[in-house]
């Protein structure tokens, strides 16, 4: 019997065609609907990047001011919502808070829409549906951070754009132009990544006409781990272990001989470097000047230079990304649900994409449990 030829963890296998972004670890370059992402990040506020991903064009000003006419509109969370995140136990996990909130966003906006073979909704509906989504995820990421230190929420501000407005409602306070700028471009830069293990998991959903909150909810519980978003938190967990920069030789060597993954380190399609890191490490570069923090550039510096020296991996996107929002003030464990409303954006258009040409997305797998057997009168012994 010849072996078959399983593609594990997916890994080098094209499911799909995407017009929606290109990731090119030969050029070690990142397009979003053909324009490179450090571009993106340099010119434009989240707001137009998110509209790019979705419609495939960059907003003119008249279709940008419309786009935050509605997202400004949007913002706030609905009692009925700040409710049911009030429910979640406050140790438990943010991400667990923000998937239970989106996850009552969809049924109050699906209640009364019938069947479920009108779930996955027109264009037009999950346009509207993504715009939402994004406008009003900042106010709940904000919340949660607010909600676990005992303070009280701050409304959103509708003279703010989205980044302002995002620091606004999570410190209450009008944060520095410097500060707003290294956010905005650390979220363009979350915002997309083609087939990732979140993304694809909303396309999975998606592909069985499922509608788009499910779909939303079901990546957030990807990103999620460790291994993919989860790993931002985990930068500042190792940062905090080492503690600072000439400590790190001897953290790593006790970490690699414990066969630790170093988090914030490697990447299944990079190999030679992430693309988007160079943008935000600028971005963490002006906060450490910002802040007055060298000591976090050191350690940042020592530990990438020793583990590429050593292990020859290089920082993904959640190297410079962890110790950035530390700065900014973010608690740790708000991190990977910032991930997660930048993310939306992508997520949304990778939705609306997979519906207008869907399969089904439904591998194989090699059968390798026990041969057929039958139950020959086994009772359980109870
Ligand atoms: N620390 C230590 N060793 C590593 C790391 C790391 N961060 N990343 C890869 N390796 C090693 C593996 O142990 C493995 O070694 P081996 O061949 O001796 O067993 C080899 O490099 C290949 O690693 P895989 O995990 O098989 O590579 P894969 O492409 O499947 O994994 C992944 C990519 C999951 C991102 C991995 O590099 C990792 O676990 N990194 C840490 C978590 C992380 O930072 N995730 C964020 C991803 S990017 C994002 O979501 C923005």
């Amino acid at each position: 019997m010849t072996e078959p030829d399983i593609k594990k963890g997916l890994a080098g296998v094209v499911v799909d065609y995407t017009a929606i972004s290109k990731v090119n670890p030969e050029t070690n370059s990142l397009l979003y609907r053909g324009y490179p992402v450090q571009e993106l990040a340099a010119t434009q506020p989240l707001e137009a990047v998110a509209y790019l991903l979705w419609n495939g064009e960059l907003p003119d000003a008249e279709q940008l001011a419309e786009l935050r006419l509605t997202e400004r509109a949007h913002r706030a969370i609905p009692d009925d919502v700040r409710t049911t995140i009030d429910l979640v136990p406050l140790d438990a996990h943010p991400m667990d808070e923000v998937r239970t909130a989106v996850s009552l966003i969809g049924a109050r906006d699906l209640a009364g829409s019938g069947s479920v073979l009108d779930a996955s909704g027109s264009p037009e509906q999950n346009l509207e549906r993504s715009i939402r989504l994004f406008a009003v995820l900042p106010a709940i990421v904000a919340y949660g951070q607010r909600r676990r230190r005992g303070l009280e929420p701050v409304a959103p501000r509708d003279d703010l754009d989205y980044a302002a407005n995002f620091l606004w409602m999570t410190f209450g306070e009008e944060a520095d132009e410097v500060v707003v700028d290294a956010f905005n471009r650390s979220m363009i830069l979350y915002a997309e990544h083609s087939f990732n293990a979140s993304t694809f998991t909303a396309r999975v959903i998606t592909s069985t006409l499922s509608d788009l909150y499910s779909a939303v909810v079901g990546a957030i519980g990807a990103l999620k781990g460790p291994l993919h978003g989860g790993a931002n938190e985990a930068v500042l967990h190792i940062f905090d272990e080492i503690g600072s920069a000439e400590n790190v030789g001897a953290w790593l060597d006790q970490a690699l001989a414990e066969k630790r993954k170093i988090m914030g380190f490697g990447h299944r399609v990079y190999k030679r470097g992430d693309s988007r890191v160079p943008t935000m490490k600028a971005a963490l570069d002006t906060l450490v000047e910002h802040y007055d923090r060298p000591e976090v550039a050191a350690l940042y510096d020592a530990l990438e230079s020793e583990f590429v020296a050593r292990k020859g991996i290089y920082p993904n996107l959640d190297y410079p990304s962890g110790p950035a929002y530390n700065l900014i003030g973010f608690d740790t464990l708000t991190f990977t649900p910032l991930f997660v409303a930048a993310r939306v954006t992508g997520w949304t258009a990778h939705i609306m994409e997979q519906l207008t040409s869907n399969t089904l997305i439904r591998p194989l797998s090699e059968y390798n449990g026990p041969d057929e057997r039958h139950i020959d009168g086994y009772v359980a012994d109870t």
